[in-house]
């Protein structure tokens, strides 16, 4: 079977395996397709956005709106620049991160009124499909801490219970668009080979198609 030039992004709480799974789709999708497959991230990953990204992770004690329009400059730049040339060249994308990210983190985690709104005014273009990694916020925080180095920023730094309030927003969301996600338990003893065996045979299961074929 074959998946034509799809936009696939990927969730989860800080600490759930994103850039794992994210190379080993990008080299699946390259390896069914005869498509190209552009793997990319937010924040920061256009030309623009390493700037914008030392800007966001440094702790400069951002209001909350500050911080979201960070982000949502970042996003502009991001689609405009990397994201819809690719799609529109016939690459399939696999974006870590996206609007989701937004509105589990910037509206519940640290619940910033009209989020939606302003991202609904934005008009992204959506994923095909969102594979949203969920873990247990404490065995998140466990595997953050393992990963040493500059990884415990400030984001990481918030703690459980605002990693479960992003964990509860992503479930939500996961669970209003089913069509759209898909939702893949990490358990603490899977592999992430048995991971990836997992989003492999999701993705076979949906009828995707893209919309920008
Ligand atoms: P990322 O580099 O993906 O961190 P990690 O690999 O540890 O998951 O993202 C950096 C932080 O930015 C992460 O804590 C989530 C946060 N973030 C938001 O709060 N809102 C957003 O819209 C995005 C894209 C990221």
């Amino acid at each position: 079977m074959k998946y034509e030039n799809l936009f696939i992004t990927i969730e989860g709480i800080d600490g759930c395996g994103k850039s794992t799974q994210s190379e080993r789709i990008c080299e699946w999708l390259t390896s069914v397709n005869a498509c190209e497959t552009l793997r990319t991230f937010e924040p920061g990953g256009w030309s623009g956005g390493k700037f914008l990204r030392e800007v966001i992770l440094r702790d400069e004690n951002f209001s909350g709106m500050s911080e979201l329009f960070l982000f949502l400059a970042d996003r502009a730049g991001h689609v405009e620049k990397k994201i819809l040339p690719a799609l529109k060249s016939g690459k399939n994308v696999v974006c870590e991160r996206y609007v989701d990210s937004t509105i589990a983190y910037q509206a519940s985690g640290h619940g910033i009124e009209n989020v939606r709104e302003i991202l609904s005014a934005c008009k992204f273009p959506e994923p095909d499909l969102t594979v949203l990694l969920d873990i247990d916020p404490e065995l998140a925080i466990k595997r953050v801490k393992n990963r040493g180095g500059n990884s415990a920023d400030k984001f990481e730094s918030e703690g459980v219970k605002f990693m479960c309030r992003v964990r509860d927003e992503y479930l939500k969301l996961a669970n209003a668009n089913p069509s759209r996600f898909l939702k893949i338990p990490v358990l603490e003893n899977a592999s992430e080979s048995d991971i990836f065996a997992q989003i492999i045979s999701g993705i076979k299961g949906r009828n995707l198609s893209c919309q920008f074929r």
